[in-house]
């Protein structure tokens, strides 16, 4: 049972939040609800930190103190069990999502879950089925279509100017797991982690590739493991942390995925992820390919899109944009063009949109159903690696 959302100071409703599992993404949910108000001065409700839940020691009780949580707890279900909170934002490990989704959505608390969403589709689906028979809304954590050069690259390639797309490359490099004497966290298990750079990185790829050119019909895909063992962690560590001399494991899922994708407009994509690429640090981003242009983004220049557009086809120049108010949620965060906007400030544009998203009872932004397509393209990838073929992907 969840109580109504309740009166605060600033004449705004009260919405009462919580947060399961406070590592990486806890935390930048958490600073996303604190600084809604800020940028989001008009939204019908503020966000009232309520409880944390994370079962390592001290860790739901050292962000209780820092960001001002109410309550601690190192179990998930005192927060899905309390009335107080009406909405649930689910970082944990991959693992978890499916159950305490479940459980949070049929207790009728609206979530606001990271990506992949479980291990399968089937979990992000059976989370999906939850909230529409709570009638709860489900926001999931593709923050890079956020980016507001992305919402104007959609709008361009809606206005039609580029012609029509027939191509594009949509690539994820990281280096996280690039040292062999990184820490076998939670990420290299299948499970707890279910796929390697598939859903950590490659679910991205196909929620971009989907957000910008639409439905993806069919897949083939190879993936490898470079590093078949590394170090076990010597306590708590995230997946940027090094376990220098920890006892040897083995890695259980992919560490790159190349990939080609077919989409039902007849464009063709090639996706690449890699988490274990020297030199490449967040290098995320895409190029799309058109009959009359093209556009070029990178999320380390967030703010610039990359824009070739006229009728030259040949020797056609590309020019660069600077993200400005106009471009998607960019007005919140700065008044000119070419100020920089940050990762965090793409979930502050998440929590936004989940938090009008409660207040309207419609969806803004990523849903779970983008989860779901994404894991049903991110399945079929998996089943192109068994079958070596081109494997149709279910909607
Ligand atoms: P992390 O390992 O830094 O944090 C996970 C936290 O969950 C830890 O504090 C852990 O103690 C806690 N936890 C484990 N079991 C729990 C339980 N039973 N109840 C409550 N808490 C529990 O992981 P990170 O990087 O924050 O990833 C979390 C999720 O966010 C993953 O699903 C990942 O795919 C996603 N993610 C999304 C990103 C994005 O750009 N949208 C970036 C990084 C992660």
């Amino acid at each position: 049972m969840t109580t109504p959302a309740t009166g605060s100071p600033s004449g705004q409703r009260s919405l009462g939040v919580g947060v399961v599992g406070i590592g990486w993404m806890g935390h930048a949910h958490t600073r996303a609800h604190v600084r809604l108000p800020h940028h989001f001065p008009d939204l019908p409700t503020r966000s009232r930190l309520v409880a944390v839940a994370d079962p390592e020691p001290g860790r739901a009780r050292a962000a209780a103190r820092q960001y001002g949580f109410a309550r601690a707890t190192q179990r998930w279900q005192d927060l899905t069990e309390a009335p107080e909170i009406q909405a649930v934002s689910i970082t944990t490990p991959n693992y978890l999502h499916r159950e305490i989704g479940v459980a949070a959505a049929g207790a009728g608390k609206h979530l606001w879950i990271e990506k992949p969403v479980g291990l399968l589709a089937q979990d992000a689906r059976q989370v999906g089925a939850a909230a529409a028979r709570a009638g709860v809304q489900c926001a999931v954590g593709f923050n890079y279509r956020n980016a507001p050069a992305v919402a104007a690259a959609r709008d361009l390639l809606e206005g039609g100017q580029l012609g029509t797309v027939t191509h594009a490359r949509v690539r994820l490099l990281s280096d996280y797991a690039a040292h062999p004497q990184g820490a076998l966290s939670w990420r290299f298990e299948r499970e707890r982690g279910g796929s390697g750079v598939l859903g950590d990185l490659a679910s991205h790829g196909v929620d971009l590739a989907r957000y910008l050119l639409g439905d993806i019909d069919a897949v083939v895909a190879d993936t490898a493991v470079f590093i078949p063992r590394r170090p076990q962690p010597t306590g708590a560590g995230s997946h940027f942390e090094l376990a220098v001399g920890g006892e040897p494991g083995p890695v259980q899922n992919e560490d790159y995925l190349g990939c080609l994708l077919r989409l039902a407009s007849g464009a063709r994509v090639t996706l690449e992820a890699s988490r274990v690429s020297v030199a490449e640090q967040c290098a995320y981003g895409f190029e799309v390919h058109a009959t009359k242009g093209a556009l070029f983004w990178d999320f380390r220049r967030m703010g610039e899109l990359g824009v070739s557009v006229g009728d030259q086809y040949q020797n056609q120049s590309v020019s660069t944009v600077f993200a400005r108010p106009g471009h998607g949620e960019f007005a919140a965060f700065a008044p000119g063009a070419g100020i920089a906007l940050s990762y965090d400030d793409l979930k502050v544009i998440e929590a936004a949109r989940f938090v009008r998203s409660i207040a309207d009872a419609r969806p803004y932004g990523a849903t779970i159903d983008d989860a779901v397509n994404s894991a049903l393209a991110l399945d079929a990838m998996a089943e192109s690696v068994r079958t070596g073929g081109w494997v149709e992907v279910a909607r």
